[in-house]
C-alpha cells in the first residue's frame, strides 16, 4: 500500500507497519525528521507542512494517518489557562479542516484516520472511535482495544528514557521528553492499520496517560 504518515514525529504509530508498504512521512521539524529517517530508512521523509501536503496529495495514497498537533485542544491547555500557567489560544481548526477534507473528498479506495486528544470542549465533528482519552475520525471501523495500564507510565518518561524501543538521548532534538511522550503506541498504530486493511489481531496497548500530567498542574 502507499501510506501517507502526516505529522510523523519520530514514528511511534509507524513502528510496526513493517517494510512491505511504501510510506511517505511528513514532519516539519528537520531534526525530528532525521531521527525518523534513521529509524525507518526506507520511508520517504519530507520536511514540510503536513496540512498543505495533505491538501495537495490526498488522492495519491491508499492509507492516510494524520496526527495534527493537540496542544490547543487538550485539557492540559484549559487547566493551564485557569491556573495561570498558559495563555489562552484559539483551538487550531486544522484538525477539523483535515477531517472535513477527507470525509468529503477522499477517494473511495483511500482509508484514512485522524487522531487527536479528547478535547476540552465538545468535538465539533463526532469522532468514529474513542480509545483511551484519544479520539479517532476515520472512514473505516476501528475495533475495541484493551488497554494495559501496567506497562508504561507516561509521566515517568524523561529525555533519556527508551520508549517503545525509541531512544533520542544522543540526538539534537529540542524537547526529547516531548518527542517520546508524543508517540502513539506502536501496537495501537498497527492495530489501526490492521482495522483499515481488514486484518484482525488481538492487541493490548500501553496506557498513555496524559491525565497524569493534568494531576500535577
Ligand atoms: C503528536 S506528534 C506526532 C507523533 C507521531 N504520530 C508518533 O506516533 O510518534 C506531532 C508532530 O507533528 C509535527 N508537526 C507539527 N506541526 C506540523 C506541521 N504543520 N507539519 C508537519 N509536521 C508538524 C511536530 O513537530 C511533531 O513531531
Amino acid at each position: 500500500m502507499k501510506i501517507l504518515n502526516l505529522y510523523a514525529g519520530i514514528g511511534g504509530n509507524r513502528k510496526l507497519w513493517g517494510t512491505e508498504h511504501e510510506v511517505t512521512a511528513i514532519e516539519f521539524d528537520a531534526v525530528t525528521a532525521e531521527i525518523y529517517s534513521n529509524y525507518f530508512p526506507n520511508d520517504n521523509v519530507i520536511v514540510t507542512d503536513a496540512h498543505e501536503f495533505l491538501l495537495d496529495n490526498y488522492k495519491e495514497f491508499d492509507f492516510i494517518w494524520s496526527s495534527p498537533p493537540c496542544p490547543t485542544h487538550s485539557d492540559i491547555r484549559r487547566c493551564g489557562v485557569h491556573s495561570g500557567q498558559y495563555n489562552a489560544l484559539y483551538p487550531e481548526m486544522g484538525l477539523y479542516q483535515e477531517i472535513i477534507l477527507l470525509q468529503n473528498f477522499a477517494l473511495k479506495r483511500t482509508k484514512w484516520v485522524i487522531e487527536n486528544v479528547m478535547p476540552y470542549y465538545d468535538p465539533l465533528i463526532q469522532a468514529t472511535k474513542k480509545l483511551h482519552r484519544h479520539l479517532y475520525w476515520s472512514n473505516f471501523t476501528i475495533g475495541n482495544y484493551e488497554v494495559d495500564k501496567k506497562e508504561r507510565t507516561h509521566n515517568k518518561i524523561t529525555g533519556n528514557s527508551t520508549v517503545y524501543g525509541f531512544n533520542v538521548s544522543k540526538t539534537k532534538i529540542k524537547n526529547k521528553r516531548k518527542a517520546l511522550r508524543n508517540m502513539v503506541d506502536p501496537k495501537l498504530g498497527k492495530f489501526i492499520l490492521n482495522c483499515a486493511t481488514g486484518i484482525r489481531e488481538k492487541q493490548i496497548i500501553n496506557q498513555v496517560d496524559i491525565f497524569d500530567v493534568l494531576e500535577k498542574l
